[in-house]
C-alpha cells in the first residue's frame, strides 16, 4: 500500500485530482504504478522514496483519460509548487529525478537529458508502463528500457 497516505501531501494531490479517484488513471493505477517499482527497484537494489512520489504524483495532474498530452508538463509544475511547499521530502537530485520522469513519462520530450540514462528516472516510467494493460493496450517490450521491466513484459508478469 502506498505509505504516502494520510499525508498532507495525499490530502492535497486527492483534493485536487480532477478525475474520479477510481478511473483508469486514479488511485488503483497509482498503486500498481508504486508495487511495480518497487519490484524493479528491489531488482536493482535501489532504495528511494522517489518512487512513491512518481506513483502519487505523475497522473495527478490529468484533466481526462484520454491522451491529455500536456498532463506531466502540468504534474512537473505541480511538483515545483510542492518542492517550494515543503511537501516533498527529497534530495535535490532525486526532486530532479521525480520532475524529469513525470513530465517525460507519455512522450520523453528530452532525451539529452542526462536523467533519460537514469536507472531510477527509468523505472518510474517503466512502473507505469507496466499497468497499461489494463486500459486495453497490449505491453510491448519495446518501449520499456530497463532490462528487468523488458523480462516481466516477455513472461507476462503481472502485479
Ligand atoms: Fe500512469
Amino acid at each position: 500500500m502506498l505509505k504516502i497516505r494520510n499525508t498532507k501531501l495525499y490530502e492535497r494531490v486527492e483534493r485536487e485530482f480532477v478525475l474520479d479517484m477510481d478511473s483508469f488513471h486514479g488511485i488503483n493505477h497509482w498503486q500498481r504504478v508504486y508495487e511495480y517499482a518497487i519490484l524493479l527497484a528491489k531488482h536493482y537494489k535501489i532504495d528511494s522514496k522517489l518512487f512513491e512520489y512518481f506513483a502519487l504524483l505523475h497522473d495527478s495532474r490529468r484533466l481526462d483519460e484520454a491522451e491529455d498530452c500536456n498532463h506531466g508538463k502540468r504534474a512537473g509544475l505541480f511538483i515545483k509548487n510542492l518542492i517550494r511547499e515543503n511537501l516533498i521530502d527529497l534530495c535535490k537530485a532525486d526532486q530532479n529525478r521525480l520532475i524529469y520522469a513525470c513530465v517525460n513519462h507519455t512522450k520523453v520530450k528530452n532525451s539529452s537529458s542526462k536523467y533519460f540514462q537514469d536507472l531510477a528516472v527509468q523505472i518510474c516510467m517503466d512502473a507505469d508502463k507496466l499497468d497499461i494493460q489494463r486500459v486495453g493496450i497490449i505491453r510491448d517490450e519495446e518501449y520499456f528500457s530497463t532490462s528487468y521491466a523488458k523480462y516481466l513484459v516477455r513472461e507476462k508478469i503481472f502485479i
